[in-house]
């Protein structure tokens, strides 16, 4: 068992529930952050009667540039030493860039590339002090590679998974580490969200469990491992793309975005998530 107080962002749904359920059968007691409170108190009191650790629930929409600091600072106030920072909220929205409206891709920076700098820069700074801790980024495949259709996402992926391997360098010998977690598509929310629910990412690909992606990240990170693709499959087919050129890479991604014929669309949100047993 390990007694690392651990801070999950987007713990609501999806890999940061399961994440946070994973952390929690290795003992660790639980900071949740999500923007609605009464998810997040459902998901506490499962955890709590299931694996009897402590969660606290903290409910802020991250997007806003004060949450990160208001997040430490009722922390700092409470003595809570968050030990691990699980920066995994995030979210994407399809379509052509030209007709994505721009405040639709701010909220993707902001998220995905803003909260997590603000977040890290907090906590980074006791972590340091104690010379030790441990943060976990979810990046994605997308981060590898270009993704039309997909766009300011596969950037905002990128800008996850080029800074976090490199503050894993600047770190080495502080006693701090970083791991960057890279799944394929999983079955959460975020597809109905970014409304892909019938492209073939989703409809046709080697779809993971968000449980199985949990599990991945909690070992990668405990392992100090740089960045972690959990699945074969995703594993192959990352190290496969990296001997194409972009270019390449960019159109096959294009295709993987596009909309399965009517008819076709047969797979279900929840349909991987609900058969696994944990
Ligand atoms: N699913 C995939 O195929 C996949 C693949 C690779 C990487 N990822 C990454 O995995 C991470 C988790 O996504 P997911 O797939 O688990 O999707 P999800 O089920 O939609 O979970 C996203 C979580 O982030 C929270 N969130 C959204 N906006 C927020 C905000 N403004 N402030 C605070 N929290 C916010 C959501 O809460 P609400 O529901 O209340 O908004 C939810 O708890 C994301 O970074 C995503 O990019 C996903």
């Amino acid at each position: 068992m390990n007694s690392e107080t651990t801070l999950i962002t987007g713990a609501s749904s999806g890999i940061g529930l399961h994440l946070a359920h994973e952390f929690a059968k290795n003992g660790h007691p639980l900071v949740l952050v999500a923007p609605v409170e009464s998810e997040l108190r459902a998901v506490a009191d499962e955890i709590t009667s299931k694996f009897g650790v402590t969660v606290l629930v903290i409910a802020k929409d991250l997007e806003l540039p004060n949450s990160a600091a208001e997040i430490f600072d009722r922390l700092q106030g409470e003595n809570v030493a968050v030990e691990i920072l699980v920066n995994n909220a995030g979210h994407g929205f399809r379509g052509k860039s030209w007709q994505i409206p721009i405040e639709d891709d701010l909220s993707v920076i902001r998220l995905n590339i803003e909260a997590v700098l603000r977040l890290t820069k907090l906590f980074i700074e006791p972590m340091l002090r104690r010379g030790r801790g441990r943060i976990l980024n979810t990046a994605s495949v997308a981060g590898f590679e270009p993704g039309p259709l997909l766009a300011v996402y596969h950037a905002s992926k990128a800008f996850v998974l080029s800074w976090s391997e490199a503050l894993a360098v600047e770190l080495e010998g502080t006693g701090l580490t970083v791991t960057a977690l890279c799944p394929g598509p999983t079955d959460t929310d975020f597809f109905p969200k970014a409304g892909m629910m019938e492209t073939r990412a989703f409809q046709s690909a080697s779809v993971s469990a968000p449980q199985d992606v949990a599990k991945a990240g909690y070992e990668g990170l405990m392992k100090k491992e740089l960045f972690i693709v959990p699945g074969g499959m995703n594993k192959a087919l990352v190290a496969a793309r990296r001997l194409l050129s972009e270019g390449a890479q960019a159109r096959l991604n294009q295709k993987f975005y596009e909309e399965v014929p009517a008819g076709e669309a047969t797979r279900e949100r929840g349909e991987f998530e609900n058969t696994v047993k944990e």
